[in-house]
């Protein structure tokens, strides 16, 4: 049994939420809207899922998306790809007020435009009202650092403690990531919002243990996770569930992914820090790769990003059953799957709400068993990457 030490809540209930700042650390954001800021402060440095190459494919596309509890938007100018925190340098209006589009980077409030470098350059009456050009009163947006994995977009703000590329960052993720999703094709996309904090929702992704109590008719009465059989791997700050496989299976995998000779025979998830599942399923012999992203909204407000698409590899069929099964299925797929997907995601989601209206009752460490060890590595990183909240404590 892994008993987390870091875990420890030992105040009584009726003094959490005075106390918040004196909790432990991971879950002192959890019923605290200022030390969720600060928390998403410091996560905000950490590379993060900001959205797909395709939804940036021409000139002047744009999408909005979320950092470090910030709105943010990304850009394509020609063949680059910028990113900014999404508020005017003017009077903090919101640039993009829809998900997506195409257009300069004009506010909606008093017409200032900025250019690919996120400067002022258009700013009306100018010389009149402020009494210089636009480029010399230097006004800025604060710029994300972007790189790309495959169609993956990553941002980050930057920041003097986390320097490494997104390729180091991801270490042997980065390859598998990228072959699973790479091409043109335009994912399917599911958002669904969560009444509760992200890092529960992100736990539950990283505990196999709920499976039987949580979703009996989905996985079966004994679930498809037994201890036997489940390996779990780290890596950087990430960490990987493999069924059945040994030492070494995710650079393995990754090198496979690099040569191109990677085909999928086994349920996977990979998890990247701070917020990314990557999940590797089959359903009637036809794989899929499914993204699942807990974006982190309020201290008490998540948005589910479920992203998924047909793998890219070629169908792998076991034996003349195996591909007859597959070809009669295929069909019917992109109306079952959606609705498995939605109700696991149902089923999770009320968890998360339902531990959150018990975060002011937690009085002792999480007690986690095998099946929920990679939660523990979740919250040392979580530790390193956010260090101390608050002032006082
Ligand atoms: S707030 Fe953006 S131009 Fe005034
Ligand atoms: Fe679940």
């Amino acid at each position: 049994m892994l008993v987390c030490g870091a875990m420890q809540f030992q105040r009584p209930p009726e003094e959490h939420a005075a106390s918040a700042r004196k909790a432990p650390l991971w879950a002192q954001a959890l019923g605290s809207a200022d030390a969720f800021r600060e928390e998403q402060a410091q996560i905000g440095k950490v590379w993060t899922l900001l959205g797909f190459a395709s939804d940036v494919s021409k000139d002047g596309d744009w999408f909005r998306s979320m950092l470090g509890g910030r709105s943010v938007f990304v850009q394509r100018f020609k063949d680059e790809l910028r990113g900014f925190e999404n508020v005017c340098a003017h009077r903090f209006f919101p640039l993009r007020t829809k998900d997506k589009g195409n257009g300069p980077i004009r506010c909606g409030f008093h017409h200032w435009q900025y250019n690919k470098d996120g400067l002022a350059v258009g700013i009306p009456n100018c010389v009149e009202l402020f009494g210089v050009i636009p480029r010399e009163l230097g006004a800025k947006l604060k710029p994300l650092e972007i790189a790309t994995c495959g169609k993956l977009i990553f941002g980050r703000f930057p920041s003097a403690e986390h320097r490494e590329s997104l390729e180091e960052y991801l270490g042997p993720g980065f390859d598998i990531l990228k072959a699973m999703w790479s091409g043109d094709s335009a994912p399917y996309i599911a958002h669904s919002e969560i009444k509760a904090n992200w890092k529960l929702g992100h736990h539950i992704s990283l505990d196999d243990y709920h499976i039987v109590a949580v979703h009996p008719d989905s996985f079966g009465k004994h679930g498809y996770h037994p201890v036997e059989k489940t390996r779990y791997f780290r890596f950087g700050r990430h960490s990987a569930y493999f069924w059945g496989a040994s030492e070494g299976v995710v650079n393995d995998t990754a090198a496979q992914c690099r040569a191109g000779t990677y085909r999928p025979t086994d349920y996977r998830i990979l998890q990247f820090f701070p917020n990314l599942v990557a999940v590797h399923f089959e359903a009637a012999g036809t794989w899929y790769v499914l993204l699942q992203q807990y974006v982190p909204v309020a201290h008490d407000r998540t948005l589910l990003r479920s992203i998924y698409q047909e793998a890219p590899f070629p169908p792998q069929d076991a034996n003349f059953f195996y591909k007859v099964m597959r070809k009669i299925a295929a069909p019917f797929l992109p109306w079952i799957v959606p609705i498995y997907l939605r109700k696991i995601i149902r089923e999770d989601n009320e968890v998360c709400e339902n531990l959150q209206t018990s975060i002011a009752q937690i009085d002792g460490p999480m007690i986690l068993g095998k099946q929920e060890e990679r939660i523990v590595w979740f919250e040392e990183n979580y530790a390193e990457v956010v260090g101390k909240i608050g002032r006082n404590d």
